[in-house]
């Protein structure tokens, strides 16, 4: 395995308030993450704002505040957003820092010198909602943008290229070595397939407005806001030629909506290819959210916001629900009725219920302290050995299929909701069969706290919560009596998860 591990969201415009796509994102990354350290991995985790680009100063302005105000004030309520959520991100890079801009300046000076900048004009048809240009065939009633469905602009300006057509091959010969770079799988033919068609030169520098990187060789243009941010990867990493630079990159897997693959694995490797600095071993690309069967708009006003969620329902439910339906790669469909369902089912009937119902039988039977056994016949080996073996919850966690890695803890979970229920230990304190009684919640005990360490990563919070029931906050990895037993559990009873109607 290797040390280290660096993986990224990415940047989010700040043109509005942070909503369900932002944290969705940022969730999964979050999980990935914190699974990560937890299998002693030496983790950064890299999030932030994008703040250039001609949207965000159109935002400032309809909002009335001067764009050093508004900018601040928004990547302000993004890292708000991290805070609720618990994204233990390592660093959080804004693209209006001078720290940002000298390296993209290094960065494209290496580009500029390798010869693959060139001057021209570009007219086309540019969508603002995504600082990109599109051909007439991919617009929707050739004016509409597939994504924003607003109208787009046509432009004609004086611009410098990149020379993306020039690294078809070297892209193409990538993807064919590495076909994991883009994951999941099927997505991987939707762009092979589109480069081996050929790539058009990419128009990089803007004159009509200057709200952004200066091209360092013209200072009439600022840099397309899209070559600016990419860059976060290696700015956030405090630049090239620096120790973190040196540890962590490449990124083992980047982690980005399906609306912007196109960046991620094409524009970008090729734009690294040029610079001369190695390309991300992984892009994760997750599909979108629709809420209550609709796109997910302003307009529509049915935006979910993060915030109302975690204050609503708890950071840890709204978590849960996403990655419990976080299908990688298609798209979800979000439904308060299904966050309740999932949540009274899933985390207070088969988690919640168990932890009460083994703390109650202890402070009934075992004077609240986990009884400390050493013996145990075959069939109840048996059993430890199916809760203990945890190879499918590290896999898929490592090829990044962690919603699946979610059933597998909540699967065990109910092995153990199970097995209590087979085993029957209030009667055998009833019918002073203690020691049967005693090993059943020995067993229970030391495989919660052992599961509970698997849930972190999802539900940080309660995960926390449910060891503290148990009185055991050891959160050793591995399967041992001696973690739990002798542990005084809590005296009262305590709501871990609470019903929602
Ligand atoms: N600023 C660019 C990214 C630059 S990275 C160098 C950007 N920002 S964004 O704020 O518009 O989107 C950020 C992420 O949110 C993307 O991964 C996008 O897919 C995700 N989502 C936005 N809306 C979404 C849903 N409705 N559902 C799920 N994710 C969505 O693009």
């Amino acid at each position: 395995m290797n040390k280290t591990l660096y993986l990224t969201t990415p940047i989010y415009y700040i043109n509005g308030s942070p909503h369900l796509g932002h944290a969705y994102t940022s969730i999964i990354a979050d999980v990935i993450a914190r699974a990560h350290r937890l299998f002693g991995k030496d983790v950064f985790f890299l999030t932030g704002t994008d703040e250039h680009g001609q949207k965000i100063v159109e935002a400032a302005q309809k909002s009335g505040s001067p764009l050093a105000h508004f900018i601040d004030a928004r990547a302000q309520e993004f890292k708000e957003m991290n805070t609720l959520l618990n994204i233990s991100n390592s660093n959080f890079i804004r693209t209006s820092s001078d720290l940002h801009k000298k390296v993209v300046t290094e960065i494209i000076t290496s580009i500029y010198s390798n010869g693959d900048i060139y001057a021209g004009t570009y007219r086309g048809l540019y969508c603002v909602g995504c600082e990109a240009y599109y051909s007439k065939d991919d617009l929707i009633d050739g004016n509409r943008c597939p994504t924003h469905q607003q109208e787009v602009r046509e432009l004609e300006e004086d611009t410098y290229f990149f020379k993306l057509g020039k690294y078809q091959d070297k892209l193409l010969e990538y993807y064919e070595k590495n076909p994991n770079f883009i994951l999941p799988q099927t997505r991987f033919s939707e762009i092979y397939n589109r480069v081996k068609a050929g790539l058009d030169d990419l128009s990089i520098t803007r004159t009509s407005f200057d709200w952004g990187v200066r091209f360092p060789f013209d200072h009439k243009h600022v840099l397309y806001v899209w070559v600016d941010a990419l860059c976060n990867y290696i700015s956030g990493l405090d630049g090239i030629k620096t120790s973190t630079f040196a540890r962590f990159w490449p990124p083992d897997v980047q982690i980005i909506g399906k609306d912007i693959s196109w960046f991620h694995t094409v524009i970008w490797p090729a734009l690294l290819l040029s610079a001369g600095i190695s390309l991300p071993k992984q892009v994760l690309i997750h599909g979108w959210w629709t809420v209550e069967g609709d796109k997910m708009s302003k307009t529509l006003g049915n935006v979910i916001d993060p915030f109302e969620m975690s204050r609503e329902y708890g950071s840890d439910v709204f978590r849960f629900y996403l990655m419990y339906n976080a299908h990688m790669g298609s798209d979800s469909n979000f439904s308060l009725a299904e966050l309740k369902q999932q949540n009274n089912a899933v985390l207070a009937n088969n988690i919640g219920n168990l932890v009460s119902r083994v703390v109650t039988l202890l402070n009934q039977y075992c004077n609240g302290t986990i009884p400390m056994i050493t013996e145990f016949d075959p069939e109840e080996k048996k059993f430890i050995e199916i809760i203990k073996d945890n190879k499918k919850y590290v896999d898929e966690i490592s090829s990044y299929t962690i919603r699946n890695a979610l059933f597998d803890v909540i699967e065990k979970f109910a092995e153990l909701n199970k097995y209590i229920t087979d085993r029957k230990p209030w009667d055998d304190f009833k019918h002073s069969n203690k020691s049967r009684g005693e090993k059943t919640l020995a067993m229970i005990c030391e495989s919660i706290r052992f599961l509970s360490l698997q849930l972190d990563p999802f539900i940080p919070i309660k995960a926390q919560e449910i060891r503290k029931s148990l009185g055991t906050m050891n959160i050793n990895l591995d399967f041992d009596f001696k973690y739990s037993a002798g542990s005084k559990v809590l005296a009262e009873k305590r709501i871990l998860f609470a019903k929602l109607e």
